[in-house]
């Protein structure tokens, strides 16, 4: 998806505390000779940031594999080294920002649309870092993100994969619309968006919910990335970081 405009985060609220987290996680993770998962998002912007201050301050050599189109402009704009998955299957770290986390660091992402190479990523690399504002710092998910697990699905089957996610799970699978409701939102990879609005009581059992949902022919990805992240690290607006 074209998300070039995310690259530019000045007005944003919550810019302390995601920089802040970011900061503090390419300090302690970062290394040179590392292959580097690039997130996609607003926090990952200054994760970006600090990245080409380190690169340029202590000359390391990294080469950084981008998430989605935003993240490729990302690398690009600030001239860092650009590989892909056919060249490094093996990543040293990704660092990626997140709807919502949980106690156990499970996550929801997924809210700029680009969950499928988010998680191949995060899927790659041998330690996947977690940086966000502390509002997405949860207790249990769905508190704070109150707009669905998204779920990328194949164009042609969203209104049978719509249907059988409320049949088999309940609930609300909401087709994503682009501004104005122009169309639908459309993928990197030029599929659709169901935001799947769970009911919250009792919360669903997340690794039974997420089994069901790729069992529905035309899902491709979920938003629920269980059991994957190694730390997560936390901003608030006054500088503070806290690391789980
Ligand atoms: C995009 C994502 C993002 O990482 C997630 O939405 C967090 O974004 P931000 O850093 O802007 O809060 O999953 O699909």
């Amino acid at each position: 998806m074209g998300k070039t405009s995310e690259n530019d985060v000045t007005e944003d609220p919550a810019l302390a505390g995601k920089r802040a987290a970011a900061y503090r996680a390419v300090d302690e993770h970062i290394r040179d000779n590392q292959i580097v998962g690039i997130g996609s998002g607003t926090t990952i912007v200054s994760a970006v940031e600090r990245i080409v201050e380190r690169v340029r301050a202590e000359n390391l050599s990294i080469v950084c594999i981008p998430t989605s189109f935003q993240a490729k402009q990302l690398i690009l704009e600030n001239h860092l080294p650009l590989g892909t998955l056919d060249q490094y299957p093996q990543l040293d770290i990704a660092l990626d920002g997140a709807d919502e986390v949980d106690a156990d660091l499970n996550l929801i992402k997924g809210g700029g649309g680009c969950l499928t190479q988010e998680k191949i990523i995060a899927s790659c690399a041998k330690e996947f870092i977690i940086i966000a504002d502390d509002r997405k710092d949860s207790a249990v998910l769905g508190r704070y993100w109150n707009k669905g697990i998204p779920i990328e699905v194949v164009p042609m089957a969203y209104c049978p994969v719509q249907l059988k996610i409320q049949q088999q799970l309940g609930g609300k699978a909401v087709l994503r619309m682009a501004h104005r409701k122009a169309g639908p939102i459309v993928t990197d990879n030029g599929n659709f968006i169901l935001d799947w609005m769970f009911s919250s009581e009792p919360t669903p059992e997340w690794i039974e919910a997420d089994r069901k949902l790729h069992c529905i022919p035309g899902v491709l990805e979920t938003g629920l990335f269980l059991n994957m992240a190694k730390a997560a690290y936390f901003g608030t607006a006054d500088g503070l970081v806290t690391v789980r």
